[in-house]
């Protein structure tokens, strides 16, 4: 376990990918940092997520030492796949923008980024409860928090809440200095995975009448897969049986043919909402990743957001320490919620135009879905867009 130091510059609260791959760059530019992780190491790194980065995001893991291992056992991905009315699209990312994303787990990011944190040294200090931020608006703020038993207090000079969507950071923020904007979507998605071959080589996403499907992947013998279901579905609502009935429903024949399905060996419900908490700075306080915006899963946009994030930070405090500039944290909430907003738009068309809405059937909106639909299917500029978006707009 890492000793508890008493100062630093900058407390990273939660060790997530947006807290650790902070706290790697800001040692490659020689600022020291501790990370406060709620969690035990190993429940961190259980947990199944993402598997989608951007192509700049990828960039940015290989120019800092991060991307070893998703280089030689990540795949690229040129291109992902669009079913409709028994139809398949091919969104050429390569063809359409020269870029492309790259398929490496959230849950093997993690681990790279762990090991590389304990060989920069820097405190991991994780079932660290009760966080607790004093002295915001001053320039000495501290963390106070609890650990195997016994209470700590950390001096420093910024504090950087990467807590993640149910995380308190925010709420240090003063009540009449932040705003939230929210949208509830009225269906979840189950998320399976499984020791099969992935049914397609690339990505597959589906809209049916049923509703949405996604056939994802971790490697040649690892596939992810995930179904729209009702807002307030349980896990036991679904057994595996379930799962690949419904998922060989939504798909094309040929496509169906060929899935492989097998036991699961993972499986969790997802809400899905949109959610953003503004601004991003107060005072010595800012906030990165999930702890200052939440997408719907549609877009694989969220853990970019952390990483776009993170690299908009790591400027800011930066330019404070090398040259006493402070431009780069008084612009970094303005400069990271314009890429957030375009992310969180682009999620939000992904997911009103790929799923079924409850009661909607013969409705206006229906209507335009299909035209959505219809329109991207047939028009080369709208795929260039989604594409455009998809490999993930500049940093
Ligand atoms: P988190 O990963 O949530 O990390 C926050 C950390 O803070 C956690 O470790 C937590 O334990 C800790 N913490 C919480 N509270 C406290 C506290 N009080 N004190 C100390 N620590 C605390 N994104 C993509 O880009 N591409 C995808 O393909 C994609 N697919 C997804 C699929 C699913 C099913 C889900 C659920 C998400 C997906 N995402 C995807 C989103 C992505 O996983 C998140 O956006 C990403 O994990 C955000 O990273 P983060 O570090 O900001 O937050
Ligand atoms: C995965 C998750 C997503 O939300 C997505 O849009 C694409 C892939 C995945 O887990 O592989």
């Amino acid at each position: 376990m890492s000793e508890i130091p008493k100062r630093t510059r900058v407390v990273i609260i939660g060790g997530g990918p947006a807290g650790s791959l902070l706290a790697h760059l800001l040692h490659l530019r020689a600022i020291d940092s501790v990370i406060l992780e709620l969690r035990t190491r190993e429940h961190v790194l259980e947990r199944v997520r993402a598997g989608v980065i951007e192509h700049r995001s990828a960039e940015v893991l290989r120019e800092t030492g991060v991307g070893k291992r998703m280089d030689a056992e990540g795949f690229v991905h040129e291109g992902v796949n669009l079913a409709h009315a028994g139809d398949m699209l091919r969104i050429d990312f390569q063809g359409l923008t020269g870029k492309h994303v790259t398929i490496y787990g959230q849950t093997e990011l993690q681990k790279d980024l762990y090991d590389l944190i304990d060989a920069d040294g820097i405190p991991l200090i994780d079932a660290a409860g009760e966080v607790h931020v004093e002295g915001i608006e001053s320039d000495t703020p501290s963390v106070g928090f609890e650990n195997r038993g016994a209470a700590h207090v950390i001096a420093c000079d910024f504090v950087i809440g990467c807590d993640g969507a149910h995380g308190v950071c925010r709420d240090f923020i003063p009540r009449g200095a932040r705003w939230s904007f929210e949208r509830q979507y009225p269906f979840c998605w189950v998320g399976l995975l499984s020791e099969t071959p992935p049914v397609n080589e690339e990505l597959i996403y589906a809209s049916h009448k049923r509703g949405f499907a996604l056939c994802s992947m971790r490697n040649e013998h690892l596939s992810r897969y995930y179904l729209q279901g009702p807002a307030e579905t349980t896990l036991d609502e679904w057994p595996d049986d379930r799962f690949w009935a419904e998922l060989t429903a939504r798909l094309p024949d040929g496509v169906a043919d060929t899935l492989v399905t097998g036991p699961s060996i993972e499986k969790i419900v997802t809400p899905l909402r949109s959610w953003v908490s503004e601004p991003m700075r107060h005072g010595r306080l800012l906030l990165a990743g999930d702890a200052a915006h939440v997408v719907p899963p549609t877009g694989a946009k969220g853990l970019n957001l952390a990483i776009s994030d993170v690299v908009y930070l790591v400027d800011a405090l930066s330019g404070h320490y090398d040259n006493g500039s402070t431009t780069g944290l008084d612009e970094y909430s303005e400069r990271a919620l314009a890429r957030v907003w375009k992310a969180v738009r682009f999620s939000w068309w992904m997911t009103t135009m790929l799923h079924r809405f409850p009661g909607l059937d013969d409705d206006f909106e229906r209507r335009l879905q299909e035209a959505e639909l219809n329109y991207l299917f047939g028009s080369e500029n709208a795929q260039r867009a989604m594409a455009e978006n998809y490999v993930g707009l500049p940093h």
